[in-house]
């Protein structure tokens, strides 16, 4: 959640960072991890894999995570409910919706690859 601790794991040597807030379950009145996405993403983006979870519920929040610069996202709840209402079959279906979210967000913002989800592509707003 930190530009400290993100250049603490690039000092380490790490893979990878995920900025997470634990799915804002450990403590009241922290930021969402989408609100220190950018600083961190100044720090460390091509020294370490950026990878963001907490509160990605949508291919729109999708988008807006790779927009701000991260490479990748991770979901939880939502698949775990899925998991438990639907088994195999609920997992997939979500992954789909997400998918198609994501692939319509892309149409309407002319993003035609991955690379394409920019930050221009996005309006960020305090
Ligand atoms: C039931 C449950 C248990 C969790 N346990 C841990 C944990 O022990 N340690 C941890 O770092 N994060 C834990 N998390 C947070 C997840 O690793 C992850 O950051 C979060 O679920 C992502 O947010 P999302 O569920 O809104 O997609 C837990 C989340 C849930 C829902």
């Amino acid at each position: 959640m930190t530009v400290h601790a993100a250049e603490t794991a690039v000092a380490a040597g790490a893979d990878a960072i995920v900025v997470s807030n634990h799915g804002g379950r450990v403590m009241d009145d922290t930021p969402g991890t989408i609100e220190v996405l950018p600083e961190i993403v100044k720090a460390v983006k091509g020294k370490i894999t950026i990878l963001i979870d907490g509160g990605i519920r949508s291919g729109n929040d999708i988008f807006k995570c790779l927009a701000l610069g991260a490479d990748g996202v991770l979901i939880g709840r939502p698949f775990a409910l899925a998991c438990v209402k639907g088994g195999s079959e609920g997992v997939t279906a979500l992954a789909a919706k997400y998918q198609d979210q994501l692939k319509q967000a892309m149409l309407m913002t002319g993003c035609h690859t991955i690379k394409d989800i920019t930050e221009e592509k996005v309006i960020v707003t305090k």
